[in-house]
Protein backbone atom coordinates (compact mmCIF):
# COMPACT_ATOMS: atom_id res chain seq x y z
CA UNK A 1 0.00 0.00 0.00
CA UNK A 2 1.52 3.52 -0.96
CA UNK A 3 2.69 5.67 1.89
CA UNK A 4 -0.89 7.82 2.80
CA UNK A 5 1.02 10.34 4.57
CA UNK A 6 2.25 11.46 1.89
CA UNK A 7 0.28 14.28 0.45
CA UNK A 8 2.06 14.99 -2.24
CA UNK A 9 1.93 11.95 -3.72
CA UNK A 10 0.57 11.58 -7.48
CA UNK A 11 -3.03 10.46 -7.88
CA UNK A 12 -3.43 7.32 -10.29
CA UNK A 13 -3.83 9.18 -13.91
CA UNK A 14 -5.65 8.28 -16.57
CA UNK A 15 -4.10 8.54 -19.74
CA UNK A 16 -2.43 11.68 -19.97
CA UNK A 17 -5.02 13.93 -18.39
CA UNK A 18 -5.94 14.22 -14.52
CA UNK A 19 -8.69 12.26 -13.18
CA UNK A 20 -12.15 12.92 -12.89
CA UNK A 21 -14.51 12.15 -9.77
CA UNK A 22 -18.32 13.16 -9.90
CA UNK A 23 -18.79 13.31 -6.08
CA UNK A 24 -22.67 12.41 -5.63
CA UNK A 25 -24.20 14.73 -2.55
CA UNK A 26 -22.11 17.66 -3.66
CA UNK A 27 -23.04 19.82 -1.27
CA UNK A 28 -23.63 17.26 1.34
CA UNK A 29 -21.33 17.00 4.84
CA UNK A 30 -18.95 14.88 3.57
CA UNK A 31 -19.42 15.72 -0.62
CA UNK A 32 -18.07 18.95 0.13
CA UNK A 33 -15.40 18.36 2.14
CA UNK A 34 -14.52 15.23 -0.29
CA UNK A 35 -14.23 17.71 -3.07
CA UNK A 36 -12.08 20.40 -1.67
CA UNK A 37 -9.43 17.22 -0.87
CA UNK A 38 -9.95 16.15 -4.28
CA UNK A 39 -9.07 19.43 -5.87
CA UNK A 40 -6.18 19.85 -3.10
CA UNK A 41 -4.62 16.01 -4.33
CA UNK A 42 -4.79 17.36 -8.22
CA UNK A 43 -7.86 15.76 -9.15
CA UNK A 44 -10.54 17.40 -10.95
CA UNK A 45 -13.72 16.87 -8.52
CA UNK A 46 -17.05 17.46 -9.91
CA UNK A 47 -20.35 18.08 -7.32
CA UNK A 48 -23.58 16.82 -8.30
CA UNK A 49 -26.60 17.61 -6.48
CA UNK A 50 -30.03 18.85 -7.14
CA UNK A 51 -28.79 22.47 -6.52
CA UNK A 52 -25.85 24.49 -6.04
CA UNK A 53 -23.60 22.07 -6.85
CA UNK A 54 -21.21 21.74 -10.52
CA UNK A 55 -24.25 19.86 -12.03
CA UNK A 56 -27.79 19.12 -11.62
CA UNK A 57 -27.69 15.41 -10.76
CA UNK A 58 -31.68 14.38 -9.27
CA UNK A 59 -32.13 10.57 -8.41
CA UNK A 60 -35.45 10.72 -9.24
CA UNK A 61 -34.32 12.29 -12.52
CA UNK A 62 -32.89 9.69 -14.86
CA UNK A 63 -32.08 12.11 -17.27
CA UNK A 64 -29.48 13.58 -15.05
CA UNK A 65 -27.19 10.66 -15.09
CA UNK A 66 -25.81 10.71 -18.10
CA UNK A 67 -24.72 14.18 -18.55
CA UNK A 68 -23.31 13.51 -14.88
CA UNK A 69 -21.32 10.97 -15.95
CA UNK A 70 -19.51 12.44 -19.26
CA UNK A 71 -15.68 12.11 -19.55
CA UNK A 72 -15.98 10.98 -15.18
CA UNK A 73 -13.32 8.22 -14.14
CA UNK A 74 -14.51 7.65 -10.69
CA UNK A 75 -17.57 8.39 -8.74
CA UNK A 76 -18.31 9.07 -5.07
CA UNK A 77 -21.88 7.60 -4.39
CA UNK A 78 -23.78 8.84 -1.78
CA UNK A 79 -27.60 7.26 -2.51
CA UNK A 80 -30.78 8.89 -1.77
CA UNK A 81 -31.37 10.42 1.49
CA UNK A 82 -34.13 9.97 3.82
CA UNK A 83 -35.07 6.66 1.70
CA UNK A 84 -35.13 2.85 2.01
CA UNK A 85 -35.98 1.84 -1.69
CA UNK A 86 -33.10 2.93 -3.69
CA UNK A 87 -31.49 -0.27 -5.26
CA UNK A 88 -33.36 0.09 -8.61
CA UNK A 89 -32.07 4.02 -9.18
CA UNK A 90 -28.33 3.04 -8.08
CA UNK A 91 -28.58 -0.02 -10.60
CA UNK A 92 -29.84 2.41 -13.30
CA UNK A 93 -27.41 4.42 -12.20
CA UNK A 94 -24.09 1.80 -12.27
CA UNK A 95 -25.48 1.03 -15.89
CA UNK A 96 -24.67 4.32 -17.24
CA UNK A 97 -21.60 4.50 -15.24
CA UNK A 98 -20.37 0.87 -16.88
CA UNK A 99 -21.31 2.52 -20.23
CA UNK A 100 -19.52 5.39 -19.73
CA UNK A 101 -15.98 3.89 -18.67
CA UNK A 102 -15.70 4.37 -15.28
CA UNK A 103 -13.01 2.82 -13.19
CA UNK A 104 -14.03 2.79 -9.33
CA UNK A 105 -16.68 4.21 -7.27
CA UNK A 106 -16.46 4.79 -3.45
CA UNK A 107 -20.22 4.19 -1.83
CA UNK A 108 -20.62 5.53 1.41
CA UNK A 109 -22.89 2.92 3.57
CA UNK A 110 -23.00 2.80 7.26
CA UNK A 111 -22.05 1.15 10.21
CA UNK A 112 -23.05 -2.03 10.53
CA UNK A 113 -25.05 -2.39 6.97
CA UNK A 114 -24.44 -6.37 7.21
CA UNK A 115 -26.82 -6.23 9.47
CA UNK A 116 -29.59 -4.03 8.55
CA UNK A 117 -33.41 -4.52 7.80
CA UNK A 118 -34.20 -5.79 4.59
CA UNK A 119 -36.62 -3.26 4.38
CA UNK A 120 -33.52 -0.56 3.72
CA UNK A 121 -31.31 -1.00 0.65
CA UNK A 122 -28.15 0.26 1.91
CA UNK A 123 -26.78 -3.64 2.20
CA UNK A 124 -28.15 -4.18 -1.33
CA UNK A 125 -26.07 -1.52 -2.68
CA UNK A 126 -23.13 -3.20 -1.49
CA UNK A 127 -24.00 -6.36 -3.19
CA UNK A 128 -24.69 -4.87 -6.48
CA UNK A 129 -21.16 -3.46 -6.79
CA UNK A 130 -19.70 -6.36 -5.63
CA UNK A 131 -21.60 -8.09 -8.37
CA UNK A 132 -19.82 -5.56 -11.09
CA UNK A 133 -16.46 -6.36 -12.35
CA UNK A 134 -16.02 -3.29 -15.53
CA UNK A 135 -14.96 -1.55 -12.07
CA UNK A 136 -13.29 -1.36 -8.88
CA UNK A 137 -15.12 -0.47 -5.04
CA UNK A 138 -14.76 0.57 -1.57
CA UNK A 139 -16.74 0.73 1.03
CA UNK A 140 -17.42 3.04 3.80
CA UNK A 141 -19.29 2.62 6.60
CA UNK A 142 -18.90 5.37 9.08
CA UNK A 143 -20.50 5.69 12.69
CA UNK A 144 -22.21 8.17 13.40
CA UNK A 145 -21.67 11.25 12.43
CA UNK A 146 -20.59 13.34 15.04
CA UNK A 147 -21.87 16.62 13.06
CA UNK A 148 -25.64 15.78 13.97
CA UNK A 149 -24.72 17.45 17.30
CA UNK A 150 -23.48 20.53 15.45
CA UNK A 151 -26.83 20.66 12.67
CA UNK A 152 -30.22 19.59 12.16
CA UNK A 153 -30.05 16.22 12.46
CA UNK A 154 -29.74 16.48 16.46
CA UNK A 155 -30.01 19.76 17.71
CA UNK A 156 -29.60 21.06 21.31
CA UNK A 157 -33.70 21.16 22.75
CA UNK A 158 -33.14 23.86 25.17
CA UNK A 159 -30.43 23.05 27.09
CA UNK A 160 -30.55 19.09 25.72
CA UNK A 161 -29.54 16.50 23.27
CA UNK A 162 -32.96 14.66 22.78
CA UNK A 163 -32.56 11.02 21.41
CA UNK A 164 -32.73 7.43 22.42
CA UNK A 165 -29.35 5.57 23.44
CA UNK A 166 -30.66 3.96 26.26
CA UNK A 167 -27.54 5.18 27.92
CA UNK A 168 -25.55 3.41 25.75
CA UNK A 169 -22.39 4.29 23.83
CA UNK A 170 -21.40 5.13 20.01
CA UNK A 171 -17.56 5.65 18.85
CA UNK A 172 -19.08 8.82 16.92
CA UNK A 173 -16.70 9.93 13.95
CA UNK A 174 -15.86 13.53 12.50
CA UNK A 175 -17.25 13.80 8.88
CA UNK A 176 -13.42 14.88 7.69
CA UNK A 177 -12.77 11.83 8.71
CA UNK A 178 -14.99 9.96 6.54
CA UNK A 179 -13.87 12.62 3.68
CA UNK A 180 -10.18 12.27 3.98
CA UNK A 181 -10.36 7.98 4.16
CA UNK A 182 -12.52 8.70 0.74
CA UNK A 183 -10.62 10.68 -0.51
CA UNK A 184 -7.88 8.32 -0.39
CA UNK A 185 -9.58 6.04 -1.75
CA UNK A 186 -10.27 7.99 -5.00
CA UNK A 187 -6.88 9.42 -5.23
CA UNK A 188 -5.43 5.90 -5.60
CA UNK A 189 -7.96 3.44 -6.15
CA UNK A 190 -6.64 0.45 -7.09
CA UNK A 191 -4.82 0.51 -3.31
CA UNK A 192 -8.14 0.18 -1.93
CA UNK A 193 -10.10 -1.92 -4.87
CA UNK A 194 -11.91 -4.27 -2.38
CA UNK A 195 -11.72 -2.45 0.76
CA UNK A 196 -14.02 -2.18 3.63
CA UNK A 197 -13.66 0.99 5.86
CA UNK A 198 -15.82 1.27 8.82
CA UNK A 199 -14.54 4.94 10.08
CA UNK A 200 -15.00 5.63 13.67
CA UNK A 201 -13.84 8.14 16.39
CA UNK A 202 -11.22 7.26 19.07
CA UNK A 203 -13.53 6.52 21.34
CA UNK A 204 -17.22 5.23 22.08
CA UNK A 205 -18.99 7.99 24.24
CA UNK A 206 -23.02 7.91 25.45
CA UNK A 207 -24.94 11.02 25.00
CA UNK A 208 -24.49 12.37 28.38
CA UNK A 209 -20.34 12.33 27.89
CA UNK A 210 -21.20 14.29 24.71
CA UNK A 211 -23.02 16.64 26.50
CA UNK A 212 -20.62 17.03 28.66
CA UNK A 213 -17.50 17.73 26.43
CA UNK A 214 -20.18 20.74 24.83
CA UNK A 215 -20.88 21.64 27.78
CA UNK A 216 -17.10 21.90 28.59
CA UNK A 217 -16.71 23.64 25.64
CA UNK A 218 -18.92 26.38 25.23
CA UNK A 219 -19.11 27.35 28.99
CA UNK A 220 -23.24 26.61 29.38
CA UNK A 221 -24.59 23.27 30.73
CA UNK A 222 -26.19 20.73 28.55
CA UNK A 223 -27.40 17.67 29.18
CA UNK A 224 -28.89 14.44 27.39
CA UNK A 225 -32.52 13.61 27.26
CA UNK A 226 -32.82 9.99 26.89
CA UNK A 227 -36.36 9.80 25.20
CA UNK A 228 -38.39 6.48 23.85
CA UNK A 229 -37.30 5.50 20.69
CA UNK A 230 -41.43 4.90 19.62
CA UNK A 231 -41.97 8.89 21.12
CA UNK A 232 -38.79 9.94 19.61
CA UNK A 233 -39.35 8.04 15.53
CA UNK A 234 -43.45 8.79 15.53
CA UNK A 235 -42.27 12.54 16.71
CA UNK A 236 -39.84 13.10 13.79
CA UNK A 237 -42.41 11.47 11.22
CA UNK A 238 -45.20 13.32 12.42
CA UNK A 239 -43.40 16.52 12.60
CA UNK A 240 -41.96 15.68 8.82
CA UNK A 241 -38.99 15.60 9.67
CA UNK A 242 -38.62 12.42 8.03
CA UNK A 243 -41.19 10.16 5.59
CA UNK A 244 -43.14 7.77 6.99
CA UNK A 245 -41.19 4.60 5.60
CA UNK A 246 -37.97 6.13 7.11
CA UNK A 247 -38.84 5.00 10.80
CA UNK A 248 -37.15 1.41 10.05
CA UNK A 249 -34.18 3.25 9.50
CA UNK A 250 -34.27 5.17 12.48
CA UNK A 251 -35.54 2.41 14.69
CA UNK A 252 -32.37 -0.11 13.39
CA UNK A 253 -30.25 3.21 13.97
CA UNK A 254 -31.19 3.77 17.59
CA UNK A 255 -31.95 0.01 18.51
CA UNK A 256 -28.08 -0.75 17.42
CA UNK A 257 -27.26 1.38 19.84
CA UNK A 258 -29.65 0.90 22.61
CA UNK A 259 -28.81 -2.38 22.74
CA UNK A 260 -25.18 -2.15 23.13
CA UNK A 261 -23.85 -2.75 19.68
CA UNK A 262 -22.63 0.72 18.65
CA UNK A 263 -19.87 1.46 16.93
CA UNK A 264 -16.83 0.43 18.36
CA UNK A 265 -13.53 2.76 17.73
CA UNK A 266 -11.09 0.87 15.27
CA UNK A 267 -7.69 2.27 13.82
CA UNK A 268 -9.35 2.44 10.14
CA UNK A 269 -9.29 6.28 9.54
CA UNK A 270 -5.64 6.00 10.55
CA UNK A 271 -5.02 3.41 8.74
CA UNK A 272 -6.09 4.79 5.38
CA UNK A 273 -5.10 8.40 6.68
CA UNK A 274 -1.91 8.31 8.61
CA UNK A 275 -3.59 10.50 10.96
CA UNK A 276 -5.50 9.52 13.88
CA UNK A 277 -9.63 9.93 14.09
CA UNK A 278 -10.39 13.87 15.75
CA UNK A 279 -11.64 13.39 19.26
CA UNK A 280 -15.14 14.85 19.88
CA UNK A 281 -13.97 17.33 22.05
CA UNK A 282 -11.78 18.71 19.01
CA UNK A 283 -14.73 18.37 16.73
CA UNK A 284 -17.00 20.54 19.90
CA UNK A 285 -14.27 22.80 19.69
CA UNK A 286 -14.48 23.22 16.21
CA UNK A 287 -17.97 23.98 15.89
CA UNK A 288 -18.78 25.60 19.27
CA UNK A 289 -20.32 28.27 17.31
CA UNK A 290 -23.16 25.83 15.96
CA UNK A 291 -24.10 25.58 19.94
CA UNK A 292 -23.54 29.25 20.82
CA UNK A 293 -26.48 30.01 18.44
CA UNK A 294 -28.83 27.58 19.78
CA UNK A 295 -31.20 29.75 21.91
CA UNK A 296 -31.54 28.45 25.09
CA UNK A 297 -35.64 27.68 26.30
N1 LIG B 1 -25.82 10.94 9.74
C1 LIG B 1 -25.07 9.92 10.09
O1 LIG B 1 -24.74 9.76 11.28
C2 LIG B 1 -24.63 8.91 9.05
C3 LIG B 1 -23.81 7.86 9.43
C4 LIG B 1 -23.40 6.92 8.47
C5 LIG B 1 -23.83 7.05 7.15
N2 LIG B 1 -24.65 8.08 6.81
C6 LIG B 1 -25.10 8.18 5.41
O2 LIG B 1 -24.60 9.37 4.84
C7 LIG B 1 -25.39 9.67 3.68
C8 LIG B 1 -25.55 11.18 3.59
O3 LIG B 1 -24.26 11.73 3.29
P1 LIG B 1 -23.82 13.17 3.75
O4 LIG B 1 -24.04 13.28 5.25
O5 LIG B 1 -22.47 13.43 3.22
O6 LIG B 1 -24.84 14.09 2.97
P2 LIG B 1 -25.90 15.13 3.54
O7 LIG B 1 -25.19 16.21 4.30
O8 LIG B 1 -27.01 14.38 4.18
O9 LIG B 1 -26.40 15.80 2.18
C9 LIG B 1 -27.10 15.05 1.21
C10 LIG B 1 -26.54 15.37 -0.17
O10 LIG B 1 -27.26 14.60 -1.13
C11 LIG B 1 -27.94 15.48 -2.04
N3 LIG B 1 -29.24 14.87 -2.33
C12 LIG B 1 -30.25 14.67 -1.46
N4 LIG B 1 -31.30 14.10 -2.11
C13 LIG B 1 -30.92 13.96 -3.40
C14 LIG B 1 -31.56 13.45 -4.55
N5 LIG B 1 -32.84 12.98 -4.52
N6 LIG B 1 -30.89 13.43 -5.73
C15 LIG B 1 -29.62 13.89 -5.79
N7 LIG B 1 -28.95 14.38 -4.73
C16 LIG B 1 -29.60 14.42 -3.54
C17 LIG B 1 -28.04 16.81 -1.30
O11 LIG B 1 -28.14 17.92 -2.17
P3 LIG B 1 -29.57 18.42 -2.76
O12 LIG B 1 -30.54 18.40 -1.61
O13 LIG B 1 -29.29 19.80 -3.31
O14 LIG B 1 -29.91 17.46 -3.83
C18 LIG B 1 -26.70 16.82 -0.56
O15 LIG B 1 -25.66 17.21 -1.43
C19 LIG B 1 -26.70 8.88 3.84
O16 LIG B 1 -26.70 7.84 2.90
C20 LIG B 1 -26.61 8.32 5.26
O17 LIG B 1 -27.27 7.08 5.37
C21 LIG B 1 -25.05 9.02 7.71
Amino acid sequence: MPNQNDTTQKPETTGARLPTVLVLGGTGRTGALIAKGLADRGLRARTASRSGADVKFDWDDVSTYAPALDGVDRVYLVTPVMRTKFIHQVAEFLNLAEASGIRHVTYLSAYGSDRSPEEVDIRAVELELGQRSAFTHSILRPAWVMQNFSDQHLPLIGDAFMVPTGGKNEAFVDAQDIAAVAVETLVNPDAHAGAQYAPTGPQALTVAEVAEIVSGVIGRRVVHTDIDPNAWINGAVDAGFVPADYAVMLHWLTGTIISGNGARPNGDVEKVTGRPATSFRDFAERHAAAWALQPVA
